[in-house]
């Protein structure tokens, strides 16, 4: 068991607290707040205590000069302000007199943003390669650390486990609620169902290594059910093919073929846009000039006819292009029939947690994780850095 914020007397402490505000933005707007409502309870909870509370999160990936701007925590510390009723003080650097003044100046119960951790990567990777000297520079800021940044937990950076190295550490309540609602993973009731989507088989092959020895059925949708009808000889036209992992479908088929479960029809259009003409075609129909865009209705049904029984479904990826009004259809169906049954359904990673909050589905699963890769490594049974760092209770 690891210690959590509320093993921590925090009053007039100086407590960094890891959050993941890695949110979609377009143009300086917010697209989900999502990650951010999530990171509420922790944050309140050490204001309400009396703490000076020092947020650290990371946004994107910085590489270049022009990464800086588009990577630029500001508006999180906006929208922040606004959900919390309260200022937040954003600080646009990461290290220097600015950063420390400010810190200097807080009052009990004050909260302070820091700039884009990743803007240290600009020069030589700091954060993402947790560099020594920016881990204990940081860590002097504060008496105590929190990690709440589940989504960030498989990464080994700076902020996290460099902080954590130097601090009494503990977790916040989103990380804590996580590890909780996951575990039902761990040794799951039976029937199991798990079901997949979003394009790549690349980013989903350490899930179906450990899962297919767990799981009842595995129900293939997304881009990714392409590579898999390729690799038992059908002709998927123009779809999107993950040619580098075409054996490694190869090798699941054979061994798995009755746990695996393709679609058998999909909606298809001529171009990868919504305006394109489109029909739904068994996938022995598909022609040369068609890509699959969404699983068809013949697949809805058989998809839900396996979920009725199912008693804890795990659920990655978007079925179909859901950002496209004509191809909505597999991942709102799917998500109303887990809504609809009594199984205990987990929700993990960005998009498909996206999905069901635009369609309305978010309160009706028991669980929609923050984390996408990290949601992901602790299915696959990795340990997660970012939590391994962290005190246990003695
Ligand atoms: C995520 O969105 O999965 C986390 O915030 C981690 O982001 P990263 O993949 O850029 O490290």
């Amino acid at each position: 068991m690891k210690k959590t914020i509320r093993d921590f007397d925090l009053l007039n402490k100086k407590v960094l607290i890891r959050c993941d505000f890695n949110v979609p933005i377009k143009e300086g707007k917010i697209i989900d707040d999502n990650r951010i409502v999530c990171s509420l309870p922790t944050i309140k909870y050490a204001i309400e205590n009396g703490a000076k509370v020092i947020l650290f999160s990371h946004l994107g990936r910085v590489k270049t000069e022009e990464d800086l701007q588009k990577n630029d925590l500001r508006p999180v510390a906006k929208r922040l302000q606004e959900l919390l009723n309260k200022d937040v003080v954003f600080v646009p650097v990461t290290r220097g007199m600015e950063l420390e003044e400010a810190i200097a100046k807080m009052q009990s119960s004050d909260v302070l943003l820091v700039q884009n951790t990743r803007y240290e990567d600009l020069d030589g990777k700091k954060e993402s390669g947790n560099d020594p000297e920016l881990s204990k520079y940081w860590a002097s800021f504060g008496d105590i650390f929190i990690n709440d940044a589940f989504g960030t937990a498989h990464r080994a950076h700076a902020s996290n486990v460099g902080i954590a190295s130097h601090l009494p550490s503990g977790v916040g309540f989103l990380m804590e609620k996580e590890l909780k609602e996951l575990s039902l993973l761990d040794n799951p009731e039976h029937p199991f169902v798990v079901i997949l989507g979003g394009s790549k088989v690349e980013d989903k092959i350490g899930v179906i290594k450990n899962l297919v020895n767990v799981a009842d059925k595995i129900l293939i949708g997304g881009g990714m059910c392409f590579t898999f009808l390729k690799a038992k000889g059908i002709n998927v036209g123009k779809s999107i093919v993950d040619t580098e992992n075409l054996e490694f479908t190869k090798d699941i088929l054979a061994n798995y073929s009755v746990k695996i479960v393709l679609p058998v029809d999909v909606k298809t259009a001529l171009e990868y846009s919504n305006d394109s003409s489109s029909r739904v075609t068994d996938i022995e129909n598909i022609s040369d000039n068609e890509m699959g865009l969404d699983i068809g209705p013949k697949t809805i049904a058989e998809f839900s006819s396996i979920l009725d029984s199912a008693k804890v479904i795990f659920w990655n990826g978007p079925l179909g292009v859901y950002e496209f009004s004509n191809y909505i259809d597999g991942t709102k169906k799917i998500l109303e029939k887990v809504s609809l049954i009594d199984a205990k359904t987990i929700l993990g990673g960005g998009d498909i947690v996206a999905a069901s909050s635009e369609f309305g589905y978010k309160e009706k699963v028991t669980h929609a994780s923050t984390g996408g890769g990290a949601t992901l490594e602790y299915i696959e049974g990795k340990e997660l850095p970012g939590i391994a760092i962290i005190n246990d209770l003695n």
